[in-house]
C-alpha cells in the first residue's frame, strides 16, 4: 500500500527553513507517496532510484509544456510564461530534442573548457575588489560582491552580455526565477516576471542581431550559426527565449552553489581546515555541497500514460514532484545522508536533474564552484561570519541573499 501524504508543510515558514526532516519522515514511508487530494500534485517521488527513474524516462514523464497549459491556467497569456514554453525548460521531444542538439551543437566541452582561463581571470579580479573594500576589517557581502558577479560575469563572456548590461540584469532575472517557486506564482510575482520578460526579450533580441552582422567567438554567434546551417529549425523566438533561460539558469544557480559551499565550510572549521591544507580536494567538495545543498530542490513532471515506479502505480494525467534534494539524501543510497562528508564514496547525484533535461551547465558550474571556492580559500587565510547567515526560505534557488564576512 502506498502511503498518502500532505505536501502542505512544504510552503511553512519551519520546513522552508530546514525541509530536511521532512525529506526524512517521507523516506520512511517509501521512495513515492501519494498526495492528498487537496494539492495540485498527485504524487511525490523523493527516493534516488525512483526520481532518477521518473527524469530518465521522459517519454512517460514530461515536463510542462504549452500542450499542458489547461491543466495550469495561473501561466496563460503573459510575457514571461510565453519565454519559458519556448526554452528547453518547458519544452518535449520532438521539440526539445531539436533545440536542445543546437545546443549541444554550440554549447560543446570545448567551449566550456576554454572558459577556464576567463573564470580564473574574473574571479582573480573579484578577489582583488574584495581585498580592498574588505580592508581595515570592514564587512562584507560575500553574496553582491562574489557570487553574483562570479557566475554572471562568467556568463556575459559566454554570451557576449557587456560587462555593464550585467547589473541591469540581475534584479530581472531574479524576478523571471521567483515565479518557478513551489507556490511562487501569485499574482504580483508574475507581474514582476512579465515585465522583466518583456524588457529582456528585446535586449537578447538585439544581442543576437548584432552577432549575426557581426560574429565573435561567443555562444550567441554559435547558436545563430548552428540555427542558420540548420535551415531555420529554430525559430528566432525560440533562440531569444533560450538565451534568457540559459543566463538566468546559469547563474542564480551557481551563486547559491557558491554561498551554500561556503557556509557550509565556515560552519564545519575541521573540513574547512583540510581543504584548505590540501585544495587539490576542491572538487570532492563541491560534489558534496551540490549533494548536501543544493539549490535546485525539486522538479516538476506531468505522466502522460498510466505507468509505475517503485511498485506504485501513477495513472496518466497526474501531475508529479520530485524532490532532488530529498533523493540526495536518500538513506537507501547514502550512508550518513544527513553528515557533510566529502570522502563519501557514494558521488552520484540529482543535483543536475537526469535524462533529457539534464543540466546544460553542469560542466560549467562544476568549474565555477571549484575555481571560485579554491582561489577564495588561497587568497584569504581567515574567512570569519561577520554577521550569522540568514535562513533560506526558497525551495528553488535556494540560497542566501546576503553574507556578510570579515576576510584577511
Ligand atoms: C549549481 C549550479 C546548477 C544547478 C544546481 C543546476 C540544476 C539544474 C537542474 C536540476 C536541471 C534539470 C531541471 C529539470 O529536469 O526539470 C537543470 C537544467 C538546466 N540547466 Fe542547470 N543547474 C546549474 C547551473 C547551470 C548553468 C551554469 C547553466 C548554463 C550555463 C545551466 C543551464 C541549464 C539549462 C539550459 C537547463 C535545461 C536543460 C533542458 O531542459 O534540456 N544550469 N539545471
Amino acid at each position: 500500500m502506498v502511503a498518502e501524504v500532505s505536501l502542505a508543510s512544504l510552503h511553512t515558514d519551519e520546513v522552508r527553513r530546514d525541509p530536511y526532516p521532512f525529506y526524512a519522515r517521507l523516506h520512511e514511508l517509501g521512495p513515492v507517496c501519494k498526495v492528498a487530494p487537496d494539492d495540485r500534485y498527485s504524487y511525490v517521488v523523493h527516493g534516488y532510484e525512483a526520481s532518477a527513474a521518473v527524469l530518465r524516462d521522459s517519454a512517460t514523464f514530461k515536463v510542462m509544456d504549452e500542450t499542458l497549459l489547461g491543466a495550469k491556467p495561473s501561466w496563460e497569456g503573459n510575457r514571461a510564461h510565453a519565454v519559458f514554453m519556448d526554452s528547453v525548460f518547458f519544452t518535449n521531444a520532438p521539440r526539445h530534442t531539436r533545440m536542445r542538439k543546437m545546443f549541444n551543437q554550440a554549447f560543446t566541452p570545448r567551449r566550456v573548457n576554454a572558459l577556464d582561463p576567463a573564470v580564473e581571470r574574473l574571479t582573480a579580479g573579484l578577489l582583488d575588489r574584495l581585498a580592498e573594500q574588505a580592508g581595515g576589517g570592514a564587512k562584507v557581502d560575500f553574496m553582491s560582491e562574489f557570487a553574483f558577479p562570479l557566475p554572471a560575469d562568467v556568463l556575459g563572456e559566454l554570451l557576449g552580455v557587456p560587462a555593464a548590461d550585467r547589473a541591469w540584469y540581475r534584479p530581472r532575472a531574479l524576478a523571471l526565477g521567483a515565479i518557478l517557486e513551489l507556490g511562487g506564482a501569485t499574482p504580483d510575482n508574475v507581474a514582476a516576471a512579465n515585465t522583466a520578460a518583456e524588457e529582456i526579450t528585446p535586449y537578447f533580441a538585439d544581442l543576437a542581431a548584432r552577432r549575426r552582422e557581426e560574429p565573435r567567438d561567443d555562444l550567441v554567434s554559435a547558436l545563430v550559426q548552428a540555427l542558420e546551417s540548420d535551415g531555420g529549425q529554430l525559430s528566432e523566438e525560440e533562440l531569444v527565449a533560450n538565451l534568457i533561460v540559459v543566463f538566468n539558469a546559469g547563474f542564480v544557480t551557481t551563486t547559491h552553489l557558491l554561498g551554500n559551499g561556503l557556509t557550509l565550510l565556515l560552519e564545519r572549521p575541521e573540513a574547512l581546515a583540510r581543504l584548505r591544507a590540501d585544495l587539490s580536494l576542491t572538487p570532492q567538495y563541491v560534489e558534496e555541497i551540490l549533494r548536501y545543498e543544493v539549490p535546485t530542490h525539486f522538479s516538476v513532471r506531468w505522466a502522460a500514460q498510466d505507468t509505475e515506479v517503485a511498485g506504485v502505480p501513477i495513472p496518466a494525467g497526474c501531475w508529479v514532484l520530485v524532490l532532488l534534494a530529498a533523493a540526495n539524501r536518500d538513506p537507501a543510497q547514502f550512508a550518513h545522508p544527513d553528515v557533510f562528508d566529502p570522502d563519501r564514496t557514494e558521488t552520484s547525484t540529482l543535483s543536475f536533474g537526469g535524462g533529457a533535461h539534464y543540466c546544460l551547465g553542469a560542466a560549467l558550474a562544476r568549474l565555477e564552484g571549484q575555481r571560485g571556492l579554491a582561489m577564495l580559500l588561497d587568497r584569504f587565510g581567515d574567512i570569519r561570519l561577520a554577521e550569522a547567515p540568514g535562513t533560506p526560505r526558497q525551495l528553488m534557488l535556494r540560497g542566501h541573499d546576503q553574507l556578510w564576512l570579515t576576510l584577511a
